[in-house]
């Protein structure tokens, strides 16, 4: 008689029988995460570089395309959002193709035929992708159903071509519907008060997905305000550097990771987290979770969405400045000195109240 099977994770099984690295932590550093051979995708690199406040729905690997070097043709009945870390290239999408560079940001359509090239003979490129095949295939459980399938989803295509639409709502919600953004760097934000001084966001629908993607800026010498929600809210480092408290409620200390362009970390669940900047330009980063403001697919995913900048006194999730441990301000006025520079909180919110 077999041996009776339970607590099967089909996505686990999958992912290590890809025979690629995959390294679970808090953080992780993506552009010098090491890789290795990937078959499956064709004469590339990759490894899985798994947060542990990823959730239960989505996962995150890296892939290195050798110079002049594509991978196969990939179809599949999961969403995908890549952000390019390294390297320039192109992706074909049924039969639309676009270039992408450092910091492109796109989204594979569910079940489209996509093949990604690298455009340079000299460089590899590297590419992060956060996707939602642990929760397709622990649904399914059937690689068949998930990588063969015929179905088509017309309504999934959207923008390739850099341009997109602007939906406004209001401050933290306004929208760009797009496929495609070149470069996150320079792209248009918005401000948003309520979420600390000087801050200012953009919320992606990428080809009419359930994966959610927003990104957010720091000026100089400033921080967000903390917060907390569910997990698996990726969060990239995209412009300057800095670093991100987290704690959970009652916790005495808190724990710290430092970030730039490459790192990636995600807060777990109920997990406390503030990000402050400490470099002499502007810091952005870019988040990729599972649920969108168009499709939050969880009740926890509403809430977050519309309480995520309201005081926790008010029955939201946010501590406001004055609320928070007088511990926070201090090393962060000590990390702006020890990079020679000064906090403008001040001068932004009267700024903002003007
Ligand atoms: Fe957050």
């Amino acid at each position: 008689m077999a041996e009776p099977r339970y607590l099967i994770d089909t996505h686990r099984e999958f992912i290590e029988r890809d025979g690629i690295p995959i390294v679970e932590s808090f953080g992780i550093d993506l552009l010098h995460l090491g890789v290795e051979p990937w078959p499956r995708l064709g004469e590339v690199k990759g490894a899985y570089a798994l947060t542990s406040g990823r959730g239960d729905f989505i996962d995150l690997y890296v892939l290195e395309i050798p110079p002049a070097g594509k991978t196969e043709p990939q179809k599949h009945l999961f969403e995908e959002v890549v952000y390019v870390l390294d390297g320039r290239g192109s992706t074909t999408i049924d039969g639309h193709s676009f270039e992408w560079g450092p910091r492109s940001l796109f989204a594979l359509p569910l079940n489209a035929q996509y093949q990604h090239f690298n455009s340079s003979g000299q460089r590899p490129a590297r590419l992060a992708a956060v996707t939602n095949l642990p929760l397709v295939l622990n649904a399914f459980h059937n690689e068949d159903f998930v990588f063969n399938n015929s179905f088509v989803f017309h309504e999934r295509h959207g923008k390739y071509d850099g341009d997109g639409t602007f939906i406004s709502v209001r401050p933290g919600r306004h929208m760009w519907e797009t496929n495609f953004v070149p470069d996150l760097s320079s792209f248009k934000l918005y401000q948003w008060d309520a979420r600390g001084a000087g801050s200012s966001n953009i919320m992606f629908v990428l080809a009419n997905g359930t994966m959610h993607a927003h990104m957010s800026e720091m000026p100089v010498g400033t921080y967000k305000k903390a917060h907390r929600h569910g997990p698996d809210f990726h969060i990239f480092a995209v412009t300057g550097q800095g670093y991100s408290l987290y704690w959970y409620e009652h916790d005495r200390d808190f724990e710290r990771f430092d970030w730039q362009h490459g790192a990636v970390f995600a807060p777990a669940d109920r997990m406390f987290h503030q990000h402050f900047n400490t470099s002499p330009e502007p810091a952005r980063y870019l988040a990729i979770a599972f649920g969108g403001l168009r499709y939050p697919f969880a009740e926890d995913k509403k809430k977050t969405f519309m309480g995520m900048d309201v005081s926790v006194k008010d029955g939201g999730r946010q501590i406001e400045y004055e609320d928070q441990d007088s511990r926070i301000h201090r090393i962060y006025r000590e990390e702006l000195a020890r990079h020679g520079l000064e906090p403008r909180m001040a001068q932004l919110a009267r700024a903002a109240a003007r």
